[in-house]
């Protein structure tokens, strides 16, 4: 018995939705095969270009995969080929495409047997694994699909968003920023002014998406709570945004904690002259670099 999966890779934050807000790509994902053995346990099969640890206990698929066979009861055991396709720390949700990936293909071999809140804490697993923290403002869109709301972790309530009509342009700078080493640099306490221009964005974000309204979605991208501190960590970010502006982006920020930036818009034409507008960026700033054109999924 074999299932195979697409897990798609994610933006989190979203501007002013900080550990909140996600949203699942139409590209790039991965593919995940999973296959039911008789012998207990997990065995992974590693056929990406990218190094990933081949001990389950050291694997985000590995340990949501384990995780799963002992919540279920089950006897048998597992067979994971992974085709890894987004690379693991870019800031587009490379663990949490693994970790939810492996939960909703375990659930398939098992019989459905989890109810989405038991699969986005199952795939939290995973993400603790990767960056320390159970966080799900990734997983829960690889999950639940387009655009979520993290309302609370304790009691789980996620709250699914209506996708707006929108063009995504993601940049990956080929450079390396550690979540935990981004989460570390970040105030542990807010101004009161911060918050309430936060949480006004905030809550006109999620209107924008009920509205479909890509402009006030657009001018709602506004974060004061990480993006002050993380820009530095990212080389060509200010000339990135300002090109992106310049050829016709509504708004955008970091996805998760970087170092990929993202960009709305509201047509492929649009979005295919923001990432050329990245590509020259990167290029005259000598870095490698990878540009999405996409949509929420
Ligand atoms: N919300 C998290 C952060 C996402 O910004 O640190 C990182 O994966």
């Amino acid at each position: 018995e074999e299932v195979t999966v697409q897990a798609p890779g994610s933006v989190s934050n979203l501007g002013s939705g900080f550990d909140v807000l996600g949203f699942a790509l139409g590209a790039p994902y991965d593919v995940l095969t999973l296959r039911r053995t008789d012998t207990p346990g997990v065995r992974l099969i590693n056929d990406s270009p990218f190094d990933l640890p081949g001990d389950p206990e050291k694997n985000v698929s590995g340990v949501v995969l384990l995780a799963a066979l002992q919540r279920a009861g089950a006897a048998h055991g597992f067979e994971l080929r992974v085709e890894k396709r987004i690379k693991p720390g870019s800031g587009i949700g490379s663990s949490a495409a693994s970790a939810a990936g492996a939960a909703v293909a375990a659930n398939e071999l098992l019989g459905n047997i989890f109810s989405k809140e038991d699969l986005l804490d199952l795939a939290m697993e995973g993400e603790a694994l990767a960056s320390g923290s159970r966080h799900a403002d990734n997983v829960a869109p690889c999950i639940y699909g387009g655009v979520t709301l993290v309302r609370s972790l304790d009691p789980v309530d996620i709250i699914a968003l209506p996708p707006a009509d929108l063009f995504v342009t993601i940049v990956h700078p080929q450079i390396e920023v550690s979540t935990a080493y981004a989460r570390s640099i970040l105030p542990k306490e807010l101004p009161m002014r911060s918050a309430v221009r936060q949480w006004g964005n905030l809550g006109a974000l999620v209107a924008g998406f009920y509205r479909n309204d890509p402009e006030l979605i657009g001018r709602s991208m506004e974060d004061v709570v990480a993006e002050p501190y993380r820009k530095a960590l990212i080389p060509g970010f200010e000339a990135v945004r300002t090109a992106s502006r310049q050829a016709g982006a509504l708004g955008g920020g970091i996805s998760g904690s970087g170092p990929s930036l993202f960009q709305f818009s509201r047509t492929e034409a649009t979005a295919e002259a923001i990432a050329a507008a990245m590509r020259d960026v990167y290029t005259g700033l000598g870095i490698e670099h990878r540009t999405y054109v996409t949509t929420i999924d």
